[in-house]
């Protein structure tokens, strides 16, 4: 266990050195886990926990994800059967369907779960928003939960690339007395690397607020305000796209990640510092009022309705492709495609000669970057 004081504010990290692998196995060992899904989640947790050793199996209805299983090696009868099936067998089950899958299999999952059983998240989103959801586990099973702080593909990569991802985890129900060690040794056997304490309800209203604001929602509302300011003042669209998304993603974004804001702010020109010092705390007040009104929302529950209606739909998928069609046609996005056509492994292997080159040379130019991917 780590303890860290930001700002005056504690708390406790464990890490995967407090629970070595080997412990984590000896406390699963009377264990069966049953993950139902194999969406992102329920692959890339999959996979690690069977690579690491752990006895695991599968459920999932016929189609698409049950084929992806079969590819990945997973055997019909053995380790991968039918949803029910699975549910009847696994002690804990990990309930990685989408949240709309969890509200409509749920009857089928509450009805297969024994005395001392564990149910598993991966989201608070079922539990907290039980009115609408209905997922109301019984009293006699632990309910627990592990959140990776990234999409399932990154849960995958980290554990192959021999780190793990940041996790939060939570205890809602202790009926077993050993639901704390049953959700750290499973956070481990997922391929978690620290684990932070939380609540389920302070995971759900962090990661909506999250998603819908600066992960995502915000991210784009804000290219697209820059870019159609640039556009509306005769900018032309590569030259939009370039001060907008190719700088922050393929420059500057990456070295905020590795570096940190100062950092990054300490190694551009002295007129971009001055600028984007002067700027932030405007954009900062502009912003806030809509981020609590965004949190509001989730709060109060707006959001987890829209999100059941809309998710729940016979026509999700055709509404859904159509937004994420209009999205993709943006003249923004349109830009960028083009621009990275043929120039994108030339770009790479640039950009990875030169960020190392930047460390060393504090007041290296942005706009040479440009200038080489562009000529
Ligand atoms: N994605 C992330 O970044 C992320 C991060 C942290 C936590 N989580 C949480 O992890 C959980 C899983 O998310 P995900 O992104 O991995 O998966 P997802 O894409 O949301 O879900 C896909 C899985 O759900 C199955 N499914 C959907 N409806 C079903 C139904 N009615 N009956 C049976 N199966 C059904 C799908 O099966 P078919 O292929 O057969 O349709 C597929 O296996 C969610 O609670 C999510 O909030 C996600």
């Amino acid at each position: 266990m780590k303890d860290i004081d930001i700002n005056g504010i504690k708390e406790t990290i464990v890490e995967r050195s407090d629970y070595p692998i080997e412990q984590c196995k000896n406390n699963l060992a009377d264990e069966v886990t049953a993950i139902l899904g194999y969406g992102p989640q329920g692959r890339g947790q999959g996979l690690n926990m069977r690579d690491q050793g752990f006895k695991v199996i599968l459920g999932l209805r016929k189609g698409r994800s049950w084929d992806k299983a079969l590819e990945d090696g997973w055997v019909e009868g053995k380790t991968l059967f039918e949803t029910e099936d699975a549910a009847q067998q696994g002690t804990i089950l990990q309930y990685l369907l989408s949240d709309a899958g969890q509200i409509a299999a749920w009857p089928m999952v509450k009805a297969n779960l024994n005395d001392g059983d564990a149910l598993y998240f991966s989201h608070g989103f079922g539990i907290v928003f039980h009115k609408d959801t209905k997922i109301i586990p019984p009293e006699n099973v632990d309910v627990i939960l592990v959140a990776p702080k990234g999409s399932g593909l990154t849960v995958r990569t980290h554990f192959q690339a021999g780190r793990g991802i940041n996790s939060s985890f939570a205890i809602k129900q202790d009926y077993t007395g050993r639901a704390r060690e049953r959700c750290i040794s499973t956070a481990f056997a997922i391929g978690s690397g620290h684990l932070f304490e939380t609540t389920f309800e302070d995971e759900v209203h962090s990661d909506l607020t999250g998603e819908r604001c600066v992960l995502m929602g915000l991210l784009q509302g804000a290219f697209l305000a820059q870019y159609e300011v640039l556009r509306e003042h005769g900018h032309s669209p590569s030259e939009a796209y370039n001060e907008t998304i190719e700088e922050a993603l393929q420059s500057l974004y990456p070295l905020v990640s590795e570096k940190g804001m100062d950092w990054m702010y300490a190694n551009c020109s002295t007129t971009a510092q001055r600028g984007a010092l002067d700027w932030a705390p405007k954009f900062r007040d502009a912003i806030k009022p809509l981020v609590e009104e965004c949190y509001q929302s989730v709060l109060d529950g707006t959001e987890a309705k829209i999100a059941i209606d809309s998710n729940s739909s016979e026509d999700y998928r055709e509404k859904l492709e159509k937004e994420l069609q209009e999205v993709s046609s943006q003249e923004m996005w349109q830009a960028g495609k083009v621009l990275m056509k043929g120039n994108i492994l030339k770009y790479k292997s640039v950009l990875h000669a030169l960020i190392p080159l930047r460390r060393n040379q504090p007041h290296f130019a942005e706009h040479s970057v440009r200038i080489i991917i562009l000529t």
